[in-house]
């Protein structure tokens, strides 16, 4: 069977984002069970429905990334309890049709499987994969709940050093998600 194709978005923009770090953990456990491509959404404008007519660049990039992945996996900071707003706009963007005012024509999201992991503090943001969850759904993925992997760490520290009992956590989330896509 061909190799799945997932893209890894990271919900994090900092250089020495630890959920960076945790995504390319989760690309070393996952080498040669999966194809990973990795989002660059740094460029994206703030959503405006007056862009979408002529979408600049950057979205029309991000869209192809969706499009050639059949499964994301988000690994996602917490900002204020929260979706950080750079990874919201991103998906505010992404969530729109592919045809600017034609419902019909399809989104970059609708459709694709999803997962979610994250890096933060004492909560392991466990809230904001929560909200991720729902607002993929609500975007029309297919959202693997049951597996996930949450991390708590001193976000004050700038080391952030990965567990092997994490790294066995994160090879598990990949393989039940590869599953996941072959079954959806
Ligand atoms: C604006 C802002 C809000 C934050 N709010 C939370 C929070 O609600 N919960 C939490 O666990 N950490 C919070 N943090 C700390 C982040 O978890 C921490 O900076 C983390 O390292 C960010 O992820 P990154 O290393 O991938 O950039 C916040 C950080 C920022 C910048």
């Amino acid at each position: 069977m061909e190799k799945k194709k997932v893209l890894f978005v990271v919900g994090s923009l900092r250089e020495n984002s630890f959920n960076r770090k945790l995504a390319l953990a989760a690309e070393e456990q996952m080498k040669g069970k999966m194809k990973i491509a990795w989002l660059n959404y740094e460029d994206l404008p703030y959503m405006n429905q007056d862009l979408e007519e002529n979408p600049p660049e950057s979205v029309t990039r991000c869209r192809e990334q969706f499009l050639n992945a059949d499964g994301v996996w988000f690994f996602t900071p917490e900002y204020n309890g929260m979706i950080p707003g750079g990874e919201k706009n991103m998906l505010d963007w992404m969530s729109r049709p592919l045809v600017a005012g034609n419902m019909q024509s399809g989104t970059a999201l609708k459709g694709k499987c999803a997962t979610a992991s994250g890096v933060g503090g004492s909560f392991k943001t466990a809230r904001v994969r929560a909200q991720l969850d729902d607002l993929l759904q609500f975007c029309g993925m297919n959202v693997m709940t049951e597996s996930q992997t949450g991390v708590s760490t001193n976000v004050m520290e700038t080391v952030f050093v990965i567990s092997d009992e994490v790294k066995e956590e994160l090879k598990q989330q990949g393989v039940d998600f590869i599953q996941f896509m072959e079954r959806n």
